[in-house]
């Protein structure tokens, strides 16, 4: 199967329990103690940004979308992303990060953030956030906190702490 041959659809409630399944099987239980999911417990993701693959009713592939400030910028937190293992290398992962950031441009977001791999997320858009401009709330490698930018300024307003817009504004 190619990755086109799957159906992409706005995350809805109902997708939650398969979803939590791909994501334990991804990051296993030490994922709750990630920077990126410590700033999502701090407000939830925001659904209506956030894409499943789905093949049939099984849900393959996630990618969630989270609001998230730092200083006088805002942005999205692209993640969790993940993909179940029997599916993947086939695109799907590409696929649903084109979609995110698809969607956070016509919603009208200035950029995308996220703490991952940069060969991965290199060639679909993402650069390293300059050392010293961004902290999370828990320890992560800097050079994994990447950016893809919509809106020319928008990373560059991005300074101090990221953490959930919800939290941010508290
Ligand atoms: C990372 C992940 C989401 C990629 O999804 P996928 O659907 O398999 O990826 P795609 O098919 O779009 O892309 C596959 C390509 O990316 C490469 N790739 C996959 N993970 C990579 C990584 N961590 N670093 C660099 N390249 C990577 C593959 O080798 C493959 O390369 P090729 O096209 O040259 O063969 C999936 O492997 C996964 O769920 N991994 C576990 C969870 C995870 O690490 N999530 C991302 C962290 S934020």
């Amino acid at each position: 199967m190619k990755a086109t041959d799957f159906a992409y659809l706005q995350e809805q409630a109902a997708h939650d329990p398969q979803i939590e399944e791909i994501n334990e099987e991804a990051f296993g239980p030490g994922r709750y103690a990630r920077a990126a999911y410590r700033i999502r417990e701090g407000g939830g993701h925001e659904r209506g940004l956030s894409f499943v693959a789905l093949h049939g009713e099984t849900v393959i592939g996630s990618v969630r979308m989270t609001r998230v400030a730092a200083g006088k910028g805002r942005a999205l937190l692209l993640g969790p992303l993940a993909v179940r293992p029997e599916w993947k290398n086939i695109g799907v992962g590409r696929r649903l990060v084109a979609i995110a950031l698809e969607a956070a441009a016509k919603a009208g977001a200035g950029a995308v953030v996220l703490v991952g791999d940069e060969p991965y997320y290199g060639p679909l858009g993402f650069q390293r956030v300059p050392r010293g401009q961004l902290s999370l709330p828990a320890p992560v490698d800097l050079n994994r906190l990447l950016a893809h930018e919509i809106k020319s300024g928008a990373v560059a307003a991005l300074t101090g702490l990221l953490d959930h817009e919800k939290r941010a504004r508290a």
